[in-house]
């Protein structure tokens, strides 16, 4: 495509049509990388059903509608920035709930909330006292392992589990009980399943797909999508125990260089059809009516903004007939666009835009756009007939409202029994066996076991990122009623086996020596581009349980290693020390399912493994070094299970730069220098005590959580004073604002400042600030985290995308405050709202 100034797309055949020279042909034949064939992509059979009564009534609709109306229809919000009152008013055509949205701004607000949260905008989409027609409001939520935004729902093993459990017709029965949870509350639509082929597991989204291999993703991609919306044409989805259903994201975002996170795929469009395209066959033939755009790019060009992939290739030659949904804000990503104005998404293919607090600048943009032609009304009616044309195919304008449709209110429903047997088969069919040395595994019946490591009582860990919140952080135990963490787990099957489990975290034990040792350790919860990686290895505060294991196996007790895990890494010493060692990847909350396979029952034959690696397990920590396992490995529990020594050479250096913290323990991070500043100058703080250029700012060292794990800086005099972290390269931030991240600073003060505090961030030609008051609300002497929502310092005008002062306080009077940590983050004792425009 050529880019005109407009940031308008053309072919480039238009372009050269009337060029008849040999260099022209040349252009013609060799396009630009990120340009589709649609002949090269295959054809697709959209199964639904063309029905000339509802295309009539959607013309009619079209016919009446004002452009207001249409442009409000293909309009998503989020439940956290957009009202019922909205809704109506502007007539938008849905609402989501992003990963950190709840009612009424609780993200764990009690099942009964949603629901009535969900009539309330069901009531605003069809009240037309303020003019226009009753368009019933579309609701779409990240049920993507179960439920797993609502407090007792059933959690499903994450994607990366199910692939190793090769079993399609799980697949099936797990949407169809995700499907039931989902209209308990009220809720219509979706955004599963992601049929992501990740082929660089450095990705932080690895865990959300189901293999590399695309020919099992695609085994996949049917089953799940049946399961959740039934088959096409038998009646309206929403009169069965069925949601609309997304198949996410389009096209490779799993084949991003380097794995990272909404980065690029430089790859041919060969290897774009065959290895990210395969599952979309599928998804397309169980007739999918959603399909959400990428904001990955492939070759340089944002997929939201491609018309040949989202036009030419996925509705046209694939003969995809839903509706294509944008990511989060991801259309303020395509060049020549903001997340305030984007034509070119919409005349790309997009049919509806994910704008979650951005909505209310497309209404205005678009409707202008609408009338100056920009966006042309023929492709504005499109867009508007696809949202309608999945209403209808759900039933959407007959289901009355959400509390009155089938399984609303049914709460029991949630975490019900059936379901959860269900999570827990599918715990124990994608459990992989990599070691069981003198066979081991299955423990004896009657033995005495004792389980340890860090992960094995917490269901949080064991769940992953887009649990409850978005990155399953900030969770406690009490929120995952009805659910067995492993250790639970295993103290019960124990038990039912006439033997005994312990637990000890760190192992030491006291009474009698344990027959074995269960350590489970592993990844904490991530998502999206906070769990990318640049190398294949475990954080170095989660390799803490090696250590346990070593010293448990010194003492001659046989040691069982389980991995907690979205994606294979390297773990040759765990491998090495431990005589059994399994990867439960991210079972969620039946822990149960990991005990129904370690230990021998009582009565009846021990189950045999069956899972088997869907990503290949590495040798090295090098993301391009050689395997270990291949893809499709796995041992059953029969065959002889010892493995030779392996070597313990990572083959890589160290990954220090741990990403998004820029103060830790009082120390600035690699790459990164705290400083100084005053009039008279600023000095960087390389050993402590120390005093700034002209005096008035001292630094000491004083205690957080470890000896000397913060500074205290002490601010005398009168004037700019400030404590900065800078680095000389910038960082870009711009995905961690639109994940609505906040700059989180962990403060003490011990002398109320006299003068206001000021919060910035920016770099030298763009600074942003936003006030603190004089920290009015913080306890003398008491450790607080201080939250700044980075859209913040975006709305001050400082370019996010180029960083180099992630932070500064700044104050102009006497102060004494103590800094523990600087990073970004979702947790905060206390947010700052932004400065008021
Ligand atoms: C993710 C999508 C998700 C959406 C809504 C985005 O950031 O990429 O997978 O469906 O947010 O939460
Ligand atoms: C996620 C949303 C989440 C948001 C705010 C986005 O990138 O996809 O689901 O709620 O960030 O944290």
């Amino acid at each position: 495509m050529f880019r005109l100034k407009s940031g308008l797309a053309l072919p480039l055949s238009a372009l050269c049509l009337a060029s008849t020279n040999a260099a022209a042909q040349d252009q013609i034949t060799t396009p630009p990388a990120a340009t589709a064939h649609p002949s090269l992509w295959p054809a697709a059979h959209w199964p639904w059903r063309s029905d000339p009564a509802m295309e009539a009534r959607i013309r009619s609709l079209l016919a009446s509608m004002s452009i207001e109306e249409k442009v409000g229809q293909i309009l998503q919000a989020d439940i956290a920035s957009v009202t019922p009152q909205d809704v109506r008013r502007y007539h938008l055509g849905s609402v989501l709930n992003g990963g950190n949205a709840g009612p009424g701004g609780d993200d764990y607000a009690p099942p009964a909330q949603w629901l009535k949260l969900a009539d309330t905008f069901y009531d605003a989409s069809m009240d037309t006292s303020a003019g226009g027609h009753a368009i019933p409001v579309m609701w779409g939520t990240d049920a993507v392992h179960g439920h797993s935004n609502i407090i007792g729902a059933t959690l499903f093993p994450h994607n990366s589990a199910l692939g190793a459990a090769h079993d399609p017709a799980l697949i099936r029965r797990i949407a169809a009980a995700t499907a039931i949870e989902v209209r308990a509350t009220g809720i219509d639509w979706t955004f599963a399943p992601t049929i992501t082929v990740p082929q660089d597991t450095r990705w932080g989204r690895a865990f959300e797909g189901y293999s590399s291999d695309p020919a099992l993703v695609a085994s996949y991609a049917g089953p799940f999508i049946e399961g959740l919306q039934g088959k096409p044409n038998s009646g309206p989805i929403l009169a069965g125990p069925h949601v609309i259903a997304t198949a996410k994201h389009f096209l490779a975002d799993g084949g991003t260089a380097q794995g990272r996170d909404q980065g690029d795929a430089q790859i041919s469009e060969e290897k774009l059809r065959d290895i990210h395209g395969t599952p979309y066959v599928a998804a397309i033939n169980a007739g999918v009516l959603s399909i959400m755009a990428s904001f990955s790019s492939w070759n340089g060009e944002k997929m939201t903004g491609n018309h040949g992939m989202l036009t030419d290739v996925l509705k046209q030659r694939m003969g995809f007939g839903g509706l294509v949904v944008s990511d989060w804000n991801a259309h303020g990503q395509v060049a020549g666009c903001s997340n305030a104005s984007c034509p070119r998404a919409i005349t790309a293919g997009i049919d509806m835009l994910m704008a979650p607090d951005s909505w209310k600048a497309l209404y205005t943009s678009l409707n202008a756009q609408a009338r100056d032609g920009t966006l042309p009304m023929a492709r504005l009616d499109e867009a508007v007939a696809s949202v309608l044309r999945v209403k209808m195919r759900a039933g959407l304008f007959e289901a009355g409202r959400p509390s009155s449709r089938p399984y609303a209110g049914r709460f029991d429903l949630l975490g019900a029994s059936d379901h959860r047997a269900i999570a827990r088969e599918a715990v124990r069919k994608s459990l992989v066996l990599l070691k069981n040395a003198g066979n081991i595994l299955p423990l004896a019946p009657g033995s005495r076991i004792l389980v340890a490591g860090d992960g094995a009582d917490d269901v949080a860990r064991q769940s992953g990122g887009w649990t409850l919140s978005w990155q399953g952080t900030g969770l406690s135990p009490a929120m995952f009623p009805g659910a067995t963490t492993l250790w639970q787990g295993l103290r019960q099957a124990a038990a039912d086996a006439g033997g005994q489990a312990t637990f000890s975290p760190d192992g030491r034990f006291t009474g009698p020596r344990p027959d074995a040792a269960i350590v489970v350790f592993g990844e904490a919860p991530y998502a999206e581009f906070q769990g990318d990686i640049s190398t294949l290895r475990l954080k170095p505060d989660q390799r803490t349980p090696l250590e346990t294991m070593r010293r448990l196996k010194a003492q001659g007790i046989p040691v069982i290693a389980v991995m907690l895990t979205g994606r294979p890494l390297w773990t040759n010493p765990e491998l090495n020390t431990a005589d059994a060692f399994v990867v439960a990847w991210l079972p969620g909350s039946e822990g149960g399912g990991v005990a129904d396979m370690l230990l021998r029952p009582a009565q009846g034959p021990a189950r045999n493994f069956i899972g088997r690696l869907p990503f290949a397990w590495p040798a090295t920590a090098r993301p391009d070094g050689p395997l270990l396992f291949p893809l499709g490995y796995g041992l059953t529990g029969k065959e002889p299970g010892s493995l030779k020594k392996l070597s313990e050479e990572a083959g890589v250096a160290e990954d220090t730069a741990s990403a998004d913290i820029y103060l830790n323990k009082g120390i600035a991070g690699p790459g990164w220098s705290l400083e100084m500043r005053e009039s008279a100058g600023s000095t960087r703080i390389t050993t402590v005590p120390a005093v700034s250029a002209g005096g008035r700012v001292t630094v000491a060292a004083t205690d957080h959580i470890v000896q000397e794990g913060a500074r205290r800086f002490t601010i005398t005099g009168q004037g700019a004073a400030s404590v900065a972290i800078t680095s000389q390269a910038a960082a870009d931030l711009s995905r961690q604002t639109n994940g609505e991240m906040l700059l989180v600073a962990t403060v003490r003060v011990d002398q109320a400042p006299a003068m206001p505090v000021r919060i910035a961030m920016g770099s030298v030609a763009s600074m942003a600030y936003v006030d603190a008051g004089k920290l009015e609300g913080m306890p003398i002497g008491q450790w607080r985290r201080i939250g700044v929502p980075l859209k913040c310092f975006r709305a001050g005008g400082a370019d996010l995308a180029k960083v180099n002062m992630p932070f500064a306080l700044e104050t102009s009077g006497p102060a004494s405050l103590s800094l523990a940590e600087v990073k970004l983050g979702m947790e905060a004792d206390t947010i700052l709202a932004c400065a008021k425009d």
